[in-house]
């Protein structure tokens, strides 16, 4: 049974008991930073589990892409080593919430496997909860299955629910105790039935696991009960296709054949049974399908697991002999096996082969560097890898430390990760040491946190708390020092999420200091950053703190245009795009984010018309506080990695909402022209826009329209007509252009003339070899067609030099090509000038690139011609 016909009868199946098909999810979980990629089918479900969200439907089905990379459930290390374990997977499930639950879901189970796909029930194994009486009876009593085929999965090691039957999809979240249905592959494989000693071995292999939801755990480890106990299963496609195809491994099965073939035809290794090959199968499955869900490769978050799962294939194609970029033709064939089933695989192909590409070519050379030093380290201790090296290697090599863990297991050296660990700090602690200015902000400080009162007053009268000078805290600040400033309550804004700290004054009767930055010296103190400059300032006094208010009012401009920016951006280029960094500032937003390919002229007007719009519409900004849960049922956008408090703060502006602390406008209104300034490429995948607004963004236009009028009034016209007058002056510069051309050659005929004086005799058979000014090819030809009918028998070589390249063309009469042959004249004369030539015996042509070779290698050709005229 193919992989196809295996995922359409699951969902039938279930669709005929009531369940409704839902399309799988992407890879990335929407607003949920508990977990960094979609690990199951229920993902995309939580909230329902937790009665957070509701559906028009109380039983689904899916089939679900997976990946186990990083978190919870992470495969990525077995992979290569066991015939069951993958990155990326897919997950067959079926899904009951508060509606049907255990007894329901062992007979559904049962029916589908054993009438449905016909598997013998005599190979199947079940496990439950070792508490679980009621799981357990349904089993025995109602199924019939033989009780020495039921087992009890205990608490590990005695840890309260710690056990491989009691489900959880991450260390918070909806959880609960589970049974699992195992296949026995037979006598012949090594293992034994789950729970023995031998469990890990390939003979038993769990092809589904049926959870019973009925808690949801929290950071403390508390379980509340569910509002309502649900159903929650996942059955691997790759795992029951192994069943139902007969082979032992999940690599023999359809889906992955090709792939294996694939790689092998990429990497040369043709041993098919190579584990290699099967990593990389495994691997471009997982990459790819990150990349169709707007992951691409960086240092942190969903960006690290990718590049530690593509690096980590191109080590074993590295380890096959392939060291030039190969991985990314994977995805043709990928998409024929899979793109039917996800299109969005097959729309997004060109874009994951370029990102994919990219890496490769990035990471290959140090790949070889840093094979090279681990070899050497390797030599010099076969048995250990020391935490100093496995750090350079990551550091300076980029080998991500599960990828030297890898090559530490097949060879069976221990790997020293605390060494790791211990270099990493090390090298954190220098870096941090070695920060200047904003470190400095690092200061001692145990007293009250910040009240800030920014988003509403740029004014406020309160009083200095501490103050530092040179890093230490200091009673008094005195004329000329500079310093930082605690306050109890401000109005000044720490920098923060791309928002720029503000700059103001901070005023006594006695002083004045200039705050040239607001920076945080702790999560929730703000310094105020600048120097004394005039009076003194002491701990205690009280103060009027002011904001500059212009700078203030440009930025928050900037600020709010970016939120209405990011939305209009994921609506011209589609949900792929994701913030990757931001700075906002008085004079521009800068605005990094993934994308794949320069945005066109096009594109850029429609975000700028999005945007614009947006403000005319002159919508009024609206900030709540609320939790994150209801922040994401209010449907804002959270960025994945930023942490969030408990409470969030959800900022309306226009049709955006995201999580936020920065100060905005009132109203979009108060943003005034919205205009980009540039666009750009900053990393692979990644596109950086500039914009402005208000006079920043009318500064911008006028500027434009200076230029354009200075380059009319250049021309001779007007800003309307400019284009056209561009277009005719060209068109102009081109017919000049001939007509030089045109010229220089007929100048060049002229020279023929003159040239025929030149010719010398040597024994009966005239001789030129000379240079013509500024003659093309076409002009060289013509010349000695002309030459030859005027020389007699004679041996010629005309030469030009345009653009420091020399053009060589060689005649022969016909009545001298018996001794003398004018494709080897030609080549005399180019192998002295750096160049070669052929032709026939009568005419030939060369190019050489020595200009200042070739008066010499003229004056030599009567010599040669002699050599072989006198024989
Ligand atoms: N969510 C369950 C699993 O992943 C079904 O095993």
């Amino acid at each position: 049974m193919k992989s196809t016909e295996i995922r359409e009868k699951f969902l039938k199946f279930f669709e005929s008991k009531g369940h409704t098909i839902v399309r799988s999810s992407p890879l990335v979980p929407g607003n949920d930073p508990t977990m960094l990629l979609t690990n199951s089918g229920m993902v995309q479900f939580k909230d329902v589990f937790l009665g957070l969200d509701t559906r028009p439907y109380k039983r689904a089905t899916t089939v679900q892409r997976c990946v186990r990379a990083g978190g919870k459930h992470n495969d990525l290390e077995n992979v290569g080593y066991t015939a069951r374990h993958h990155t990326f997977f897919e997950m067959l499930g079926n899904f009951s919430f508060g509606d049907y639950f255990k007894r329901d879901a062992i007979n559904f189970a049962w029916e589908l496997l054993t009438k449905v796909y016909g598997l013998p029930a005599e190979k199947l194994t079940i496990t439950v909860y070792f508490e679980d009486d009621e799981a357990y009876d349904i089993w025995a009593n109602e199924i019939g299955v033989p009780q020495e085929r039921i087992i009890r999965i205990d608490d590990n090691k005695g840890a309260r629910y710690a056990s491989d039957n009691f489900w959880q999809m991450a260390d918070t979240g909806p959880c609960g105790p589970c049974t699992e249905i195992f296949y026995d592959h037979g006598a012949d494989i090594w293992g034994g039935p789950p729970g023995s000693p031998e469990e890990d071995g390939d003979r038993f292999i769990e092809i589904w696991n049926l959870v019973f939801m009925q808690f949801n755990r929290d950071e403390q480890g508390v379980l509340t009960p569910l509002p309502k106990p649900s159903i929650d299963t996942g059955m691997g496609l790759e795992r029951l296709a192994a069943v139902l195809q007969h082979v032992h491994s999940n690599y023999e099965i359809d889906l992955f054949q090709n792939l294996i073939r694939a790689a092998s035809r990429e990497t040369g290794a043709t041993d098919l049974a190579n584990n290699s090959l099967k990593v990389i199968a495994d691997h471009i499955r997982a990459a790819s399908f990150l990349i169709v869900d707007g992951i691409i490769p960086s240092s942190e978050g969903h960006g690290y697991v990718l590049r530690r799962i593509i690096r980590r294939a191109l080590r074993h194609g590295y380890k096959l002999g392939q060291t030039k970029p190969f991985f990314f033709r994977l995805v043709e064939d990928l998409d024929i096996e899979m793109g039917a089933a996800y299109p969005e695989l097959h729309d997004a192909k060109e874009r994951v082969m370029q990102v994919l590409k990219a890496e490769e070519e990035r990471f290959g050379e140090t790949l070889e560097n840093g094979m090279k030093i681990l070899e050497a380290q390797l030599a010099k201790d076969a048995e250990n890898l020391d935490g100093a090296t496995a750090f350079t290697l990551y550091d300076t090599y980029g080998f991500p430390l599960d990828l030297t863990a890898d090559i530490c297991r097949e060879r069976g050296v221990t790997l020293d990760e605390d060494g790791f660990t211990a270099a990493m700090e090390q090298q954190k602690k220098t870096a941090r040491a070695a920060g200047k200015f904003k470190m400095a902000a690092n200061v001692e400080y145990a007293g009250e946190k910040t009240k800030f009162v920014g988003y509403d007053s740029l004014v406020h009268n309160t009083h200095v708390l501490a103050l530092y000078a040179g890093g230490v805290s200091v009673q008094e600040l005195k004329a000329g020092d500079d310093g930082i400033v605690v306050l109890d309550t401000t109005p000044f804004y720490a920098e923060s999420g791309g928002q720029i700290g503000d700059k103001g004054v901070i005023k006594t009767a006695a002083g004045l200091f200039e705050v040239e930055d607001t920076l945080k010296i702790q999560a929730e103190v703000f310094g105020h950053h600048g120097v004394l400059q005039s009076g003194s300032l002491k701990v205690g006094d009280t103060v009027d703190a002011q904001v500059d208010e212009a700078k203030r009012a440009r930025t928050i401009r900037n600020h709010s245009a970016t939120h209405l920016m990011h939305k209009a951006l994921r609506e011209v280029l589609g949900s792929h795009v994701q913030q990757k960094g931001s700075l906002v500032d008085p004079d521009k937003t800068r605005f990094d984010f993934s994308h794949n390919a320069p945005l066109t002229q096009e594109q850029i007007a429609q975000v700028e018309t999005i945007v614009n719009r947006e403000i005319l519409e002159n919508h009024a900004t609206q900030a709540q506080h609320m939790s994150m849960d209801d922040a994401i049922k209010h449907g804002a956008m959270a960025l994945f990695g930023e942490k969030y408090g408990d409470t969030v703060r959800v900022l309306d502006i226009g049709s955006s909402k995201e999580l936020c602390g920065g100060v905005h406008v009132n109203r979009t209104g108060d943003i005034g022209l919205f205009k980009i300034v540039s666009e750009s490429g900053v990393a692979a995948g990644i596109r950086r826009v500039e914009a402005v607004t208000g006079e920043g963004a009318l500064a911008l236009v006028q500027s434009i329209n200076r230029k354009l009028t200075e380059a009319a009034g250049a021309l001779k016209t007007s800003p309307e007509e400019l284009p056209s007058r561009i277009a005719q002056v060209q068109d102009q510069v081109k017919s000049l252009e001939k007509e030089i051309a045109a010229l220089k050659s007929k100048l060049a005929a002229g020279q023929g003339d003159e040239l025929i004086t030149q010719a010398i005799d040597v024994n009966g058979i005239k001789v030129l070899a000379a240079t013509m000014e500024g003659a093309d090819v076409a002009g060289l030809r013509e010349t000695m067609d002309k030459l030859k009918d005027k020389l007699g028998t004679a041996a010629i070589v005309l030469a030009s030099v345009l653009e420091g390249k020399v053009s060589l063309i060689a005649g022969v009469t016909a009545d001298a090509t018996g001794k003398v042959k004018a494709g080897e004249l030609v080549n005399f004369v180019a192998k002295q000038v750096g160049g070669k030539g052929g032709g026939r015996a009568d005419m030939a042509q060369a190019g050489g690139t020595d200009a200042a070779a070739l008066p010499q290698a003229l004056a030599g050709v009567a010599g040669w011609v002699g050599e072989r005229v006198s024989a």
